[in-house]
C-alpha cells in the first residue's frame, strides 16, 4: 500500500470531496445573499393607484389633493378612503389629519360620518363617537388613531405606523 502524507492528501483529495459534500450548501447560501441584495424596496408602488389620485410606497400614502377622486375632501372636509383603510379630515388649505377607519369599538370601517359642529367622527354601527383632535377619548374611552401627515406641493403624505 502506498503511503501518502497528510498534506498531499489534503491538497489532492480534499477539495474534490469537500466540494461534493458541502458545495450545494455553500452555493445555496451564497445565492441567498446575492438575491437579498437585489430586492427593490420601491416595488410596493402600485401605478394603478396613481390614476385613482394616490400612490403607496411602503407605509406612506401620497394623495393628490387636487385629483377629482378627492373632491369630497374639499367639499365635505372629510372622506373615507376604504382602499387604504383610513379617512382624511381637512383642517385648512395646508393642513389635514388622517385616521384609521377602524372603529375603536368593534373595528367597523364603513359606517362613519363627521359631526362638524362637535368635531367628532361618529360610527353609526353602535353610535359611538370620537373627537378629531387626535388626543381626546371617544365614548368608548379610546382615542381614534391618527397618522402623521404633511403637505408639500399639493401632495398630502400620510405615514402609517
Ligand atoms: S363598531 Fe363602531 S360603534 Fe361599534
Amino acid at each position: 500500500m502506498k503511503k501518502i502524507d497528510r498534506r498531499s492528501f489534503l491538497n489532492d483529495v480534499c477539495p474534490a470531496i469537500a466540494i461534493s459534500m458541502i458545495g450545494a450548501t455553500f452555493l445555496e447560501s451564497c445565492s441567498k445573499g446575492s438575491d437579498d441584495e437585489g430586492i427593490n424596496v420601491s416595488l410596493n408602488t402600485d401605478p394603478a393607484n396613481e390614476s385613482l389620485g394616490f400612490a403607496v410606497k411602503d407605509n406612506v400614502v401620497e394623495v393628490d389633493i387636487n385629483h377629482p377622486a378627492f373632491a369630497k375632501l374639499n367639499s365635505d372636509r372629510w372622506m373615507n378612503i376604504t382602499a387604504q383603510q383610513m379617512f382624511l379630515l381637512k383642517i385648512s388649505e395646508s393642513s389635514y389629519r388622517a385616521f384609521t377607519n377602524s372603529c375603536p369599538h368593534q373595528g367597523v370601517r364603513n359606517s362613519w360620518s363627521y359631526n362638524q359642529s362637535e368635531n367628532r367622527f361618529v360610527c353609526s354601527r353602535h353610535g359611538n363617537s370620537y373627537p378629531s383632535d387626535c388626543t381626546s377619548s371617544g365614548t368608548t374611552g379610546n382615542v381614534l388613531e391618527c397618522y402623521t401627515t404633511s403637505v408639500t406641493a399639493q401632495k398630502l403624505q400620510i405615514t402609517k405606523p
